[in-house]
């Protein structure tokens, strides 16, 4: 590209604000270092602005925009820029958002890119923010307020999350994609120019009201007018000298470095484009006290630029719409700390006129939210640690990010994983084919949590075997045990069994079968008076010999020994006619038991899940490494509540070779047989 060079800048303090630069060249060729620039040129290569796309996120705020529109403003978005939507259109009956979804989904699909698209009332964000300690931007609600700048402020968040440099915004009621993309490039061009990291660039629009002949690009005209010309006035005052620098009071269409987007103040509605640059005033010129060694070291510099393209968008307000923008951009500016008595005579004058004000009356103050570096984002990441992947397109995890680390690389993996029919196979009880790979994982330091119905003494030697240190979820959720000092933050326990703490979630084994023995006499009882529901027969572990239970599993009598020491559940076969089952399973649930199928026996218990053991652990580890992404990796119904409770939930294929049905969103279907299928997908996880 090639830009005239600017003859206007201002300083004031360590802010250097430069004067409106036109286009030359959108395009500038190939390198040629054999010529000469002219004085009044300068070039900026294509490679510098290739550069700089790689490490710019640009956000999209969209609020029930025309799809044909947003699709135009997608596809002119050049591939190395990252993408966040974040849109705040309508749900439920008539779902826009779903809609904006599909488009995106289909653009990623076709275009092999990944974009991240978020609701604005999302609840997770929601939590997240306040988790963080950023709870300026949440409604009586609860909820992220409505507004463009409070979407603003979410994206910015999670362009650091990702990890990014740059962060542009561009409006998608633009009808010109030659426009949006030209924006992008002008943001480019204008960050590869700065000599600070604190950077913002700003884009004067080229619009043509002849042409539109639409009332509202004249009264828009006018509102952008009249505010520069006070913005002006302000920046006049502080200088001293007159100056009408500033061109760009209220651009929609601005980019920043996040280094500097994240230090300033953001003001609601029309307010949040001028308030930008009274925040940039109000902190770094040294007027005011300075709140940023660094930046006002290095400086703050403010570029603008023209674009070639004219700005066309969709217009929304009448004459009196288009009026009232203009009191929240004048109301920041007036309540400005730096605003000197002179200017602020003149904006009530204005607003008076303008039938904004009655005389003598004030604007109301604009709501301000504080420097997006308020919110902890360990926390916030923490906090969506769970929902993050839905908020990707295509769904599910992150890509590596160029130019940055990605989010995969900042948070530690921790895997949960079934035992019978996942690790081990179904039929022959081998780990075996997922040996070489475990042991990939293991040298990456990706925790290996066993999750399963097997008793803790069948885990440890099973632990023991395959060198396994982790913690492990014993008996279908019953208890989790962690060995001493494997997590560096103390957390509470329930006791201490050898070399473990053990967090306890069922009740005891004794109860467990006291319960289970008053079922079946019930049941039993009923069965005797109605024969039609056909017979029951239940024979628990408990009741067996090592010798019967080696028999029934196909395990060894080492292991079936090991399986019969049950600590909170009982397991069990189960036999009979089909309502005989049901009854007793209905009955089960009715005295507060609860059971689970893992492919051929039931396990009893009570006040358990598989589901919230891993959630408490997950929530240990979150304490101790930040971040955490979970992936749980299971073969049958009684694994749906761990594949329920994880990021990244993975199932492996059953002995005839299918995936049981199971119900859980998101699910990953791997092909091969318990150990061979868990082999694949660890295979990825650990590339
Ligand atoms: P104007 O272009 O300045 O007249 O303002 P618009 O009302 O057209 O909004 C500018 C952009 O912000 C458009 O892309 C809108 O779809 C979007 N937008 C408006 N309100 C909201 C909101 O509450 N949340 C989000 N995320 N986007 C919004
Ligand atoms: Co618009």
């Amino acid at each position: 590209m090639r830009l005239e060079r600017t003859r206007q800048t201002e300083h004031l303090g360590s802010v250097s604000i430069y004067g409106v630069r036109r286009v030359l060249e959108l395009d500038s060729g190939a390198k040629n270092p054999q010529i000469n620039e002219n004085a009044e040129v300068q070039k900026i290569e294509r490679e510098a602005i290739d550069e700089i796309e790689k490490k710019m996120v640009i956000v999209l705020p969209i609020m029930n925009e025309d799809v044909k529109v947003f699709e135009g403003v997608l596809s002119a978005m050049p591939h190395e820029c990252f993408i966040i939507v974040l849109s705040n259109s309508q749900r439920g009956e008539i779902d826009t958002f779903r809609v904006e979804q599909d488009i995106l989904s289909r653009f990623c699909q076709t275009t092999k890119r990944q974009a991240l698209i978020v609701h604005q009332k999302d609840p997770a964000m929601a939590r997240a923010l306040s988790e963080a300690g950023y709870p300026e931007i949440l409604g009586e609600d609860g909820l992220i307020r409505n507004g463009k700048s409070e979407g603003m402020i979410l994206g910015i968040l999670l362009s650091k999350l990702l990890s990014k440099e740059y962060v542009g915004f561009i409006d998608t009621d633009n009808y010109i994609p030659g426009a949006a993309l030209e924006y992008v490039k002008h943001y480019a061009a204008a960050f590869s120019l700065a000599k600070t990291p604190y950077v913002m660039t700003r884009i004067q629009w080229r619009y043509k009201p002849k042409i539109m002949g639409e009332l509202y690009f004249k009264k828009w005209g006018r509102v952008s007018e009249i505010t520069n010309k006070h913005l002006n006035n302000l920046v006049s005052a502080m200088g001293k000298f007159e100056t009408d620098i500033l061109k760009t009071g209220n651009a929609g269409e601005h980019a920043m470095s996040l280094a500097l987007a994240e230090r300033l103040n953001y003001g609601t509605g029309y307010a949040v484009e001028t308030e930008e640059l009274i925040s940039i005033l109000e902190q770094f010129t040294g007027m005011l006290p300075i709140t940023n060694k660094d930046a006002s070291e290095k400086g703050v510099e403010v570029f603008q630029t023209e674009t070639v393209n004219p700005h066309l968008h969709a217009d929304k307000g009448d004459e009196h719409v288009v009026l009232e923008m203009m009191q929240p951009s004048l109301s920041v500016i007036y309540h400005s700390p730096l605003c000197q008595e002179k200017t602020r005579e003149l904006i009530l004058t204005e607003l008076v006129e303008a039938g904004c004000l009655e005389p003598g009356q004030e604007p109301p103050p604009v709501r301000l939210m504080p420097p997006p570096q308020k919110a902890d984002m360990a926390r916030f990441s923490g906090s969506l640690s769970a929902d993050l992947h839905r908020f990707f397109v295509p769904e599910g995890l992150p890509l590596p990010v160029a130019g940055g680390r990605g989010i995969g690389e900042q948070v530690k993996k921790v895997v949960f994983t079934d035992l019978d029919g996942t690790l081990l196979h179904p039929g022959t009880y081998s780990y075996t084919p997922a040996l070489a790979t475990l042991r990939q994982v293991q040298s990456k330091e990706i925790p290996l949590v066993f999750c399963s119905s097997k008793t803790r003494g069948e885990q440890e030697m099973l632990r023991q075997e395959l060198g396994v240190g982790d913690p492990f979820i014993t008996e279908n959720g019953a208890a989790v045990f962690i060995p001493k000092g494997y997590f560096h933050r103390p957390h509470s326990y329930d006791k201490v069994v050898g070399d473990y703490t053990a967090l306890e979630l069922g009740i005891s084994y004794q109860e467990v079968k006291h319960k289970l023995g008053q079922v079946l006499d019930e049941v039993r009882a009923k069965l005797l008076k109605n024969a039609w529901l056909g017979s029951l027969t239940v024979s628990c572990f408990g009741d067996m010999s090592v010798e019967e239970v080696a028999m029934e599993t196909g395990l060894n009598l080492k292991a079936a020994e090991l399986a019969k020491q049950r600590e909170y559940s009982e397991t069990m076969k189960v036999q009979g006619g089909k309502q005989a089952v049901e009854l007793f399973l209905v009955e089960l649930k009715k005295a507060g038991l609860n059971h689970a199928f893992g492919g051929r026996f039931y396990t009893v218990s009570g006040g358990n899940d598989k589901g919230k053991a891993v959630k408490l652990l997950t929530e240990l580890y979150k304490l101790n490494f930040g971040a955490v992404m979970t992936f749980g990796i299971g073969d049958s119904e009684n694994d749906t509540p761990m594949l329920t409770a994880v990021d990244q939930p993975m199932q492996v294929q059953n002995q005839s070779q299918r995936w049981t049905k199971l119900k859980v969103p998101q699910l990953v279907f791997v092909r091969g047989i318990g150990p061979e299928g868990w082999s694949r997908c660890m295979t990825e996880l650990v590339a």
